[in-house]
This record gives C-alpha cells, structure tokens and sequence, in this order.
C-alpha cells in the first residue's frame, strides 16, 4: 500500500491578510493534529496545496521536519537559485513495482495571497514543470503518479498530451476553490485514457486506486477505485481518539505527539469468539446458528474476502483489530465483540466489569440500508440474532 495526500489538508481556507496571533495558534493547532495522525497512520508523501502555504513557506518547513514523509511540490521554487523548495518527486516500490510519484501545485490566483506567502519563492508553469518531469520519471519508473493540485482545466490540458502520467489524483479545483462533495460520476473519469482519481475533501472519505498487474508485467492492466467511507462500521481507533480529544480540549499538541503507551491497545484487546465461548457456550452455540457466524464465507463465495470496502460488515475490528483485508486471521465473521464491544479486563472480572446491554445504533452501522439495499427491521431482527440470557 502507498498512502498519499494531494494537499490542503492543514489550514482552513487560505486568506489574503495575516492571520492575527490567535488565528495562527488555532491553526497551528489543526495542522499539528492532523501531522500526528499522519505520522502514525505511516503516510508516505504529500503534496503542497496552495492553502498549506496560509502560515508562510517557513512555517510548512517546520511541519515537513517533523513529518516521517516528504513533502512534495516541482515547481515551488527559490526566486533565486530557481531550485525547488521542497522535493519534487519520490520513487517508492511496492510489490516490486516502481512507483514514480510527483507533485505540483497551481500558480496562486489571488495576487494579495501569493505576495504574503511566496516570500523570495516563486511558483513555476505547472504544466510545464510537470510535462517534463513526468517524461524524466517515465523513463525510470514503471508506474507515474501525480499529485496534481491544478485547476480541472489545466490538469485535463496535462493529459491531452499525457508526458507519461499513469494515474492522475486531482483535488477537483474550480479556479481554486475545492469541491468538498464529489459527485457519484466524478470520483473516476478518464482522459485521453489516463485515469483521474478524485475523491471528497475533509477526510469524509479514503479513496483507495486498486492497481491489478498481470505476472511479470510492470505496468498495471485493470484498476478499481473505491470511495471509502468512514462509517460507524469502522471502528475508532484508540489513538486517532486520543488525537481528536486533545483537539477538541484545546491544547497545542507538541510536535511529534506522545501517546500514551500504558494504555492497551484495542487490537491486542479482542478476545475473539473462541475466548468467549469458554465461558459461554450456550450463547456460542447459539450464535452459530446464526447468519452472522458465516458473514466471512459470504464474501468468499463471490471472492470479495480482500475489498476493503467489504470487509468492515462481515468481520470483526477492521479498522483497529486489523487494518489490511488479507490479514483478517482469527477476526473472520461478525463476532461477538462486533455486538457486544470489548473490554479486556471483562473476563478476569466480569461481576464488576460489564459490558452492558447491545445498543441499537450497533445494529444499524451495519444494517445500514444505503449499502445492503435491504430494509432492517430492528425488533424482528433481534428476535432472530439476540443471544439467549445467562442462566442464573
Ligand atoms: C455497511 C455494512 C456492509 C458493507 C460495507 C457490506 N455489507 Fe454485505 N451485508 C451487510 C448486511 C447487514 C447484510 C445482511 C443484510 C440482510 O440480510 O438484512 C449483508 C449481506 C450480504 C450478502 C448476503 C446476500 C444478500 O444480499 O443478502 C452478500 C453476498 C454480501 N453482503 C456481500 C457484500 C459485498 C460483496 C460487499 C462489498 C462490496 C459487502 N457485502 C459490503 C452489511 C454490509
Ligand atoms: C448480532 C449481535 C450479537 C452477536 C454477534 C453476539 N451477541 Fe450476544 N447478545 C446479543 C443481544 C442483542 C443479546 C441480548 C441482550 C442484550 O441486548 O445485550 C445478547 C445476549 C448475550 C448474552 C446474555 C446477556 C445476559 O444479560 O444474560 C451473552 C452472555 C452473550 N450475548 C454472549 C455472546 C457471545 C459469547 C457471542 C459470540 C459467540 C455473542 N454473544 C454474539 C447480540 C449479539
Ligand atoms: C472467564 C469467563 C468469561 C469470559 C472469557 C467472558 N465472560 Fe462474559 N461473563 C462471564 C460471567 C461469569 C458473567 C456473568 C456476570 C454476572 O452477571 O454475575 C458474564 C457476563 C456477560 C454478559 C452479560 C453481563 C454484562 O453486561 O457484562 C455479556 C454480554 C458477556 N458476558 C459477554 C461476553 C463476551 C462478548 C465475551 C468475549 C469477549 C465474554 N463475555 C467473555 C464470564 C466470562
Ligand atoms: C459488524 C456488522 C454487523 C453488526 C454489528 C450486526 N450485523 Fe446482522 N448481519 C451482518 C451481516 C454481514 C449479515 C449477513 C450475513 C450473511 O448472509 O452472510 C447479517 C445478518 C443478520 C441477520 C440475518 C438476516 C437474514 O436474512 O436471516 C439478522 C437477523 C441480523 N443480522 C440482525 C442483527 C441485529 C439485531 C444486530 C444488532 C444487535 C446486528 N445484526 C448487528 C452484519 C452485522
């Protein structure tokens, strides 16, 4: 897997005065957030947008010296030297591919904001900065990714004359202004046979480009793209919480974040059915019967066992327990913890610690009818799928 970002994610919209003190600290507080998330989740590059320029080039430079990852932009450039300010490209391998991945960003249309921010820095003729690296990448790497945070226009003129771009991810900006919502039809299009990947803004969804190679080949034959969302059937993650919480208390979090490692880890935390059962097998048994303990061999009768976009209704902890489908082990099937939650401590001692009754909105992140296309009927349902209760 390579994880990427196209840009703009730290700041809020980008605006034509310095922001005062107070603003800056409320920014620095968001972009401090979400470099720690990215840190941890293992991001490998990002490019620059024109809204993460908002605190300054200098200030963008602090935030990639405590990045893991690099951060990209071709033609971002020292008005003097005319050397780019960050890196231009990356080469990553994955699978024994090559993987040439590059960035560059639109030239600023607001005249006030470029002033404030490209101190003794200049933007380049972006589709001529990355015509020309994109044919240089070409010739070394198998597979050409660019970030290419342009206009629609620009990014459609590139692939007209396609330098030897593979795959295209465009924010989907209209003169600057980015869509947050895309609609069904925009999330892949193609040009002049090149795919372009967008997908919405604001971390409401993932999206994930499947790249499918035949044995032996370098380039890919078929893809997918899927829009991922964040749905309750993905469940949070401990420290991507912790993150949230200091956010919303407030504070400035300190560059890189320190989690607190005391704290179990919800993965090392499930039991799974087979640790339950050992104390309640009449529950065990009856779960069996049940459709929920088939949810996993559901997806392999039509092979769909390793999408991502399935594997989070039909097994256990995906998101926390496991993070990649093909390592889905002993979490295979709805399991108990995927109604009943997990505590750890729950077996040691489970007069005081309890886990409570099932709630509802468990049965709906899902039974979500957008998805299963099925209507759920909450009573019936939980006729069907409660366990029978401890005899005392
Ligand atoms: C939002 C959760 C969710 C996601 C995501 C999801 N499923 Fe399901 N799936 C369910 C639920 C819930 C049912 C049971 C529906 C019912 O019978 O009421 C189900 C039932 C099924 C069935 C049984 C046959 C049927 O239609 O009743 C199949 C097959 C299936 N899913 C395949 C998939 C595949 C393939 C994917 C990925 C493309 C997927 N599911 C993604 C929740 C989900
Ligand atoms: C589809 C969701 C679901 C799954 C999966 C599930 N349960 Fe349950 N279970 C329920 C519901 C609903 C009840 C009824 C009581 C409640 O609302 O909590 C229940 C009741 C119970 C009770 C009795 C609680 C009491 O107060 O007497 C136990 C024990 C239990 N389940 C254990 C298990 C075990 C062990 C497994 C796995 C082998 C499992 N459950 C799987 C939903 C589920
Ligand atoms: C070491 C034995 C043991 C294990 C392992 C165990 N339980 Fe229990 N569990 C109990 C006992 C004993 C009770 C009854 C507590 C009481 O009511 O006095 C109980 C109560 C429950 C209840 C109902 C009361 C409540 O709110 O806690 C549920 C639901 C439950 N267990 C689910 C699970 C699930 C799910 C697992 C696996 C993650 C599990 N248990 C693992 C021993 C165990
Ligand atoms: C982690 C996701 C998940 C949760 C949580 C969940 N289910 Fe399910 N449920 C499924 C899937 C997936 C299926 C489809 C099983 C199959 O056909 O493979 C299913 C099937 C069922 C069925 C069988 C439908 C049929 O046609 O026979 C019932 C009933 C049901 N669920 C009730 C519930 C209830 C009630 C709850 C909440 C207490 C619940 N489920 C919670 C994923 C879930």
């Amino acid at each position: 897997m390579i994880l990427v970002d196209a840009g703009d994610c730290f700041f809020s919209t980008p605006t034509k005065k310095a922001p005062t003190k107070a603003e800056e600290i409320q920014e620095l507080r968001k972009g401090r957030t979400v470099l720690n998330a990215y840190n941890f989740m293992g991001y490998q590059a990002l490019g620059i947008g024109p809204a993460d320029l908002q605190l300054g080039i200098s200030t963008l430079k602090d935030f990639e010296r405590e990045a893991n990852f690099p951060f990209l932009c071709a033609n971002l450039v020292d008005k003097e030297t005319k050397n780019p300010i960050f890196k231009p490209y990356l080469i990553v391998e994955a699978g024994g591919i090559k993987f040439g991945l590059y960035s560059v960003m639109m030239v600023l249309l607001n005249e006030t904001y470029a002033n404030r921010v490209l101190v003794n820095a200049e933007l380049l003729d972006p589709e001529k900065v990355s015509r020309d690296l994109a044919l240089e990448l070409s010739k070394s790497c198998d597979v050409v990714i660019a970030l290419s945070h342009l206009n629609v226009d620009t990014n459609e003129k590139l692939l007209d004359s396609n330098p030897g771009i593979d795959a295209l991810i465009d924010p989907l900006s209209r003169s600057g202004s980015k869509n947050i919502w895309i609609a069904e039809n925009e999330y892949l299009v193609l040009r002049n046979g090149t795919p372009v990947l967008r997908i919405d803004g604001q971390g409401s969804r993932v999206g994930v480009f499947e790249m499918y190679f035949k044995k032996g080949e370098k380039k890919f034959a078929d893809y997918r793209v899927v829009d991922g969302a964040l749905e309750p059937h993905i469940m949070r993650h401990p420290e991507m919480t912790q993150l949230v919480e200091e956010f919303e208390r407030g504070r400035l979090q300190p560059f890189p974040i320190k989690f607190d490692t005391r704290k179990p880890r919800i993965f090392e935390d499930f039991m799974g059915q087979e640790g339950c059962a050992s104390c309640h097998a009449e529950q065990a048994a009856f779960w069996k019967g049940t459709k929920h303990a088939n949810t996993f061999a559901t997806l392999e009768k039509t092979g769909d066992q390793a999408r991502t976009d399935c594997v989070g209704c039909h097994t256990l902890g995906y998101g926390v327990g496991y993070a990649s489908a093909q390592l889905v082990g002993k979490f295979k099937e709805v399991q108990c913890e995927s109604c009943h939650t997990s505590k750890p401590d729950h077996a040691s001692n489970p007069k005081s610690v309890r886990l409570g009754v099932v709630q509802e909105e468990t049965c709906w992140g899902c039974h979500n009818p957008e998805i299963t296309k099925k209507q759920f009927q909450y009573s019936d349902a939980m006729m069907k799928a409660s366990c029978p209760k401890i005899k005392k």
